[in-house]
């Protein structure tokens, strides 16, 4: 059987010190805010992949027929001897591409949840033992080193999780990946395309619930890592299409008023009644505001394809 590496950048406390920092951070402004990368503990990653599966939640399958129909193409591009995937999950979709690159040494898949990682991997090698997995914990909005792997290189960042970055954290995000590229090296980018605000609102508020309590699961993890007392049923999951910024937003509403104490900050966070917590934006994006971020990276578009229902885009970009 292959190696499976996995490396931790991460400091085991990260959930500590970060999460700190940042319920201190959202919870003393107005509005309060956190961000979304505390959604992912265990429980959040198969919440995750429960979502990928709703009937509301399309970008998971539209961005899979795009990978089984241009992988083949992808690989031709590329050439790639190494596949780095950030925010990379189940790697589900990831296999489509893993099938096509055939050159392919090495895959470096990245993310902050490690039990994601672990599943992933082992998964991986079981089924494709001639192929290296060396997993990194690490938080991409942080900036990464990425072992030596050899190139070309192809960066992978699927799902439309850039959008889950704001608009700045984007732009220093964006120009972090290009700093880890080379010659020849490539980023394959899938980003949620702008459509009728009935259709966006359902995938983030469905039927069963799902969204909901992957909404919530943030609060949990401040529960059970900092010592708070969020009462998940003290709030309400809300999903809003902006217009004027083309996201959606996930917030969590206060039912009543009432007082979170956060002990290991010695802290009490007061909420109004319906005052909002927001946990998450999801952006949905346009061709050309896509083009645009990526140049402002030095990175040329090469490729964009969509799915036949033109639902949601993957573009393949080469270091200028
Ligand atoms: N790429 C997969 C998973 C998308 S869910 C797909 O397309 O289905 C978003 C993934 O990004 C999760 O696995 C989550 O743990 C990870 N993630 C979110 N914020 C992150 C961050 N700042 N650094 C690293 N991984 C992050
Ligand atoms: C990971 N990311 C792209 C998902 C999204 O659609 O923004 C996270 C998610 N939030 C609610 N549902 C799914």
């Amino acid at each position: 059987m292959s190696p499976f590496h996995i490396t931790r950048i991460l400091p085991e406390d990260a959930a500590g010190a970060a999460l700190r920092a940042d319920v201190l951070g959202g919870l003393h402004r107005t509005p309060k805010s956190l961000p979304p990368k505390w959604f992912y503990d265990a429980r959040g990653s198969e919440l995750f992949d429960e979502i990928t599966e709703l009937p509301e939640y399309y970008p998971t399958r539209a961005e899979r027929e795009i990978l089984l129909d241009r992988s083949a193409e992808i690989a031709a591009a590329t050439r790639a001897r190494t596949l780095v995937e950030l925010g990379s999950g189940s790697s589900d979709k990831t296999r489509h591409l893993l099938d096509e690159l055939s050159g392919l040494r090495m895959y470096v898949p990245v993310d902050v949840s490690e039990s994601a990682l672990v599943h992933a991997g082992e998964a991986l090698i079981a089924e494709r033992p001639a192929l290296d997995v060396h997993a990194l914990i690490a938080d991409f909005t942080r900036g990464i080193t990425l072992p030596d792997t050899p190139g070309p290189r192809l960066i992978a960042f699927l799902g439309g999780t850039i959008g889950n970055l704001l608009p700045a954290e984007r732009a220093t995000f964006l120009s972090s990946v290009r700093s880890l590229m080379s010659p020849g090296d490539a980023l394959l980018l899938g980003t949620d395309l702008v459509k009728d605000e009935s259709v966006l609102v359902s995938a983030y508020d469905d039927a069963a619930g799902v969204t909901a309590a992957f909404n919530k699961n943030v609060l949990t993890v401040v529960n059970r890592e900092l010592g708070a007392d969020f009462d998940p049923d003290d709030f309400a999951h809300v999903a809003l299409w902006d217009r004027d910024h083309e996201w959606i937003e996930m917030r969590l509403r206060a039912r009543t008023a009432l007082t979170v104490k956060v002990h290991a900050l010695d802290l009490a966070v007061d909420f109004a009644a319906g005052e909002d917590l927001r946990t998450e934006i999801s952006a949905k994006f346009r061709e050309d505001g896509v083009r645009k971020e990526l140049a402002a990276a030095d990175l040329d578009r090469t490729h964009w394809w969509t799915d036949r229902k033109g639902r949601f885009a993957l573009s393949l970009s080469v270091a200028r």
